[in-house]
């Protein structure tokens, strides 16, 4: 079949022809090779196909990419399981109607079209759309293409791409990741179009699913409010028995525009700016935790806005109390009230949410949404229903059977939906309010208990440093016997009871400095003058005697100077209580964020401020015996002494690893919203890394004078990192300052902090530094690398924001008409 036999002369004469026209060529026939070096590129000049080397590999691989950007960026990869080692291979189109990529030393065929009927005069051409195409040279109706690429993308839907489902050949068209910047092969994430039920977007990493985008509403995807204002393309669902897919167009032909499935797992449609010169991000998806796949369990809901995100809907109550104190929310909410189908249920709107996963849903295009109502009651298995299609004001009818997950509250532009109660509950009507206001000052109190199973920092005059721990130490020093404790030499000075009532007045209102999370922190005078800080654990606090002694020890083998001292405990009747040093000038959050106080952090203290926590962190990460991830690294948590120094308290929710182990993984992901890794929150992957990221995070609070999380600003909806990283790619950087501090001599200190800010936010965990760098980058004036986008850095004013400045909607209704495929 293959045509590996040519003279050598004839090949000779054509590599020359080729050579010659090949930048102006969009077709390859049979009579001609592309050779490495090579390309041909699409008639408009949008797209150029060769051969190329990704980053810093060198492997060779047939790709295609914008000839007309100065980024080169690839968009779809041919061979991207099998690349070629050396510059010999060649690209041809043979008999029957193949595209083949062959070793031109040998004829070894690495990768191929296929197709299954033959054609007189087959060519292979680069439309203007970025799909190559395999055809008849003579026939140019799509219909009877061969073969083309965008039944085989890589990590990117083009404009015109049919994004899902064939039904006729079985064939689903969907993205894999590249493994990484240097291997486009099949990385772990993959994003699909899925019409089960009714059609939403789905991404998994591996077979897990990590976040579904809503069902469509005839707009948009229900979780997705913000892409309905949109001037740049159009989009819309297709849903019939022959196929079921999404697609978009572009509204301009000189708008560069791709939706790419990154490395890391984030959808993002990205936008080509001239004006920059570089990629900007339009959306991701999935947006932010909220959007994380069933977070908050059944009948739980989601919002970004809440400390903890997830609650029970209203009339729900958590079924797994205690595991829902603790931030575990998988076992989800259950109805007060039990359904009683026999004795008629009644449904309950509720508004502005996303609309829960439609796996196990059923839909009927003609119902009215009265109509539905009726159909859900009369089957008992119904559990909710709503609208259809919001395009026309609503039509339709779509009801879920089961439990509802992956509710999100949005601000705006959420739906209704109905949800199945038992009629007893209209009577519980007015006591509504009463009971959610108990049942929620009930709860959070709870979580808040709940959150932190503590550990404590506990420490002699002699500067034994301890640090409080929490949930299950994966250490094995925290599995030694207690007599070995003795043996290590540690004292622990255990208070008396009576001594720190009479220290802190009797625990008096007067002398409480806060709440943390796992009870109230007092301060007190010991009989000798020493002013100390004491945490009165709550109660509910699980942990037993022996193990709280073993965490106490484990981390008296901690010191550092920018890690706060305990000084000692006290284990008696039902109390337990810390005691450690006290900081006169308590946590940086009540300074940096108070307009009036922190006019008196001028620079020098903030930049103090940064490197201490960055050399405590290292410590912690690197130097100290027991290796330990901190995993709640905020702006509260960082104490300030009486000269600003920084030192970092709340050991709560820390592990401790093994030597070369640097990471882990955890079902149950505690921490704070806003400080937190995009791998962490998604994955539940905690390494030192997710430690850099929070750093990261705190190192642009403390030069912005801001909170990352309800940051906002009136021109974009990002959040701090988003909006450093945009000054940052505009060289900006200094407008991001907060305005009340004045950084005149420091300005390469300031810039320096914020590079390195951003280079800890970065959203690949491998691209952010280990603190042990950090410090370096501090310490010297080496060049820095150049920061790649953070994680996390769209903020939750989205909607808000593209609201109060967009009033045109109408350019962005989908143009594409959805026929319904009818329920199974
Ligand atoms: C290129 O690599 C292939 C094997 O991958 C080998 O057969 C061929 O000889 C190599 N060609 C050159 C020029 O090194
Ligand atoms: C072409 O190959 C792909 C896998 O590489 C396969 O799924 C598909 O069925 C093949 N199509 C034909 C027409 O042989
Ligand atoms: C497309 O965009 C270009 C540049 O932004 C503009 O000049 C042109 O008028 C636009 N074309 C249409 C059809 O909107
Ligand atoms: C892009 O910007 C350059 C100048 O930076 C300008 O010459 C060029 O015409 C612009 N291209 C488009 C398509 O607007
Ligand atoms: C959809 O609803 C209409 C009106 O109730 C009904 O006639 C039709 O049979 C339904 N279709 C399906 C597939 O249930």
């Amino acid at each position: 079949m293959s045509n590996t036999d040519f003279p050598l002369l004839f090949v000779l004469t054509f590599l020359m022809s080729v050579h010659k026209i090949s930048n102006t060529m969009d077709t390859i026939d049979t009579t001609q090779i592309l050779k490495d070096g090579e390309t041909i590129v699409s008639s408009d000049g949008t797209f150029e196909l060769g051969f190329f080397s990704p980053k810093s590999s060198t492997n060779r691989y047939v790709g295609m990419w914008y000839k007309k950007i100065t980024v080169m960026t690839v968009v779809w990869v041919a061979n991207r399981e099998v690349p070629l080692t050396n510059t010999s291979g060649v690209l041809k189109v043979i008999e029957p109607g193949l595209i083949v990529l062959q070793n031109d030393n040998n004829g070894v065929i690495i990768w191929s079209s296929n197709t299954s009927q033959p054609v007189k005069t087959p060519v292979a051409k680069l439309l203007d759309s970025g799909n190559l195409v395999v055809k008849d040279a003579n026939d140019d109706d799509p219909e009877n293409f061969l073969w083309e690429s965008f039944n085989y993308p890589t990590d990117t839907i083009f404009s015109g791409m049919k994004f899902g489902w064939n039904f006729k050949t079985g064939q689903e068209v969907y993205l894999s990741s590249w493994k990484s910047d240097d291997d486009p092969s099949s990385g772990d994430f993959n994003y699909h179009f899925d019409p089960t039920g009714y059609p939403q977007h789905v991404l998994k990493k591996g077979s897990v699913v990590q976040f579904k985008s809503g069902p469509w509403n005839g707009l948009r995807y229900s979780g997705a409010p913000n892409l309905r204002y949109n001037p740049i393309y159009k989009y819309g669902v297709i849903l019939n028995k022959n196929e079921a897919y999404f697609s978009f167009e572009l509204l301009n032909s000189s708008i560069i525009s791709r939706f790419t499935l990154s490395e890391c797992g984030v959808g993002q449609r990205m936008t080509w700016i001239n004006r920059t010169q570089e990629w900007a991000v339009y959306i991701t998806a999935p947006t932010d935790n909220c959007d994380i796949y069933g977070l908050c369990g059944a009948f739980g809901s989601c919002n970004i806005a809440n400390s903890p995100v997830c609650g029970c809907l209203d009339r729900f109550q958590p079924k797994d109390p205690e595991g829902w104190e603790n931030a575990d929310w998988s076992k989800g909410c259950g109805r007060r009230t039990p359904l009683n189908c026999q004795k008629g249920d009644v449904f309950f709107k509720y508004s502005d949410i996303k609309l829960p996963d439609t796996q196990y849903s059923r839909f009927n295009k003609s119902m009215t949404l009265n109509e539905c109502k009726v159909a859900c009651l009369r089957n008992c298995a119904c559990t909710a229903y709503s609208s259809l299609d919001i395009s026309t004001g609503g039509s339709g009818c779509l009801l879920w059977f089961g439990d509802l997950v992956n509710i999100k509250e949005l601000d705006e532009e959420g739906q209704d939906i109905y949800i199945r109660m038992a009629s007893s509950e209209l009577e519980l009507k007015d006591r509504k309010r009463e009971v959610l206001e108990v049942s929620l000052s009930l709860s959070i109190g709870m979580v808040l208990i709940g959150l932190c199973l503590m550990l404590f920092l506990w420490k002699r005059t002699k500067r034994n440093h301890m640090l409080r721990k929490g949930g299950r130490l994966v250490d094995n020093f925290m599995n030694r016997k207690n007599d070995e404790i003795h043996n290590e030499g540690i004292q622990l000075p255990l208070f008396d009871l009576n001594t720190l009532t009479k220290a802190t007045d009797n625990f008096s209102i007067d002398n409480k400095l806060g709440e943390g999370g796992f009870g109230p922190v007092y301060k007190g005078l010991l009989e000798e003058g020493q002013e100390i800080a004491l945490k009165r654990l709550s109660r509910n606090s699980r942990q037993g005697l022996d193990e709280f002694k073993n965490e106490v020890i484990c981390i008296a083998k901690l010191q550092h100077r920018n890690i706060v001292k305990l000084l000692g405990c006290c284990i008696q009747r039902e109390e337990n209580m810390v005691v450690y040093e006290y900081m006169s000038n308590r946590s940086l959050d009540l300074i940096l964020f108070d307009p009036m106080q922190s006019t008196e952090l001028d620079w020098p203290k903030r930049f103090h401020i940064i490197i201490g926590i960055a050399r405590g962190l290292m410590y912690l990460h690197q130097d100290s015996c027991l290796r330990v991830i901190h995993r709640d690294l905020k702006a509260s948590n960082i104490l300030l002494d009486s000269d600003m120094s920084p030192k970092i308290s709340d050991f709560g929710m820390a592990r401790s690893f093994e030597g070369n182990d640097t990471g882990a993984n955890t079902s149950r992901v505690v921490g704070t919203y806003g400080y937190m890794s995009p791998e962490y929150v998604i994955d539940g992957l905690f390494s030192v890394k997710s430690d850099v990221f929070s750093f990261g995070v705190m190192v642009l609070e403390i030069v912005t004078g801001k909170r990352n999380r309800g940051f906002s600003h009136r021109d974009h909806h990002h959040n701090l990192l988003g909006h450093a990283w945009m000054l940052y790619k505009e060289g900006r950087s200094l407008e991001l300052v907060d305005a009340c501090l004045s950084i005149s001599g420091y300005w390469s200190d300031v810039l320096r902090s914020i590079h390195v800010g951003l280079l800890c936010v970065q959203q690949c965990p491998q691209d952010r530094p280990s603190m042990s760098s950090v410090v370096l980058m501090f310490g010297n004036e080496g060049a820095l690398p150049q920061a790649k986008q953070p994680g996390f850095f769209a903020g939750r004013d989205l909607v808000t924001a593209k609201n109060s400045t967009s009033t045109n909607a109408a350019c962005s209704i989908n143009q594409v008409t959805i026929t319904l495929l009818e329920a199974r």
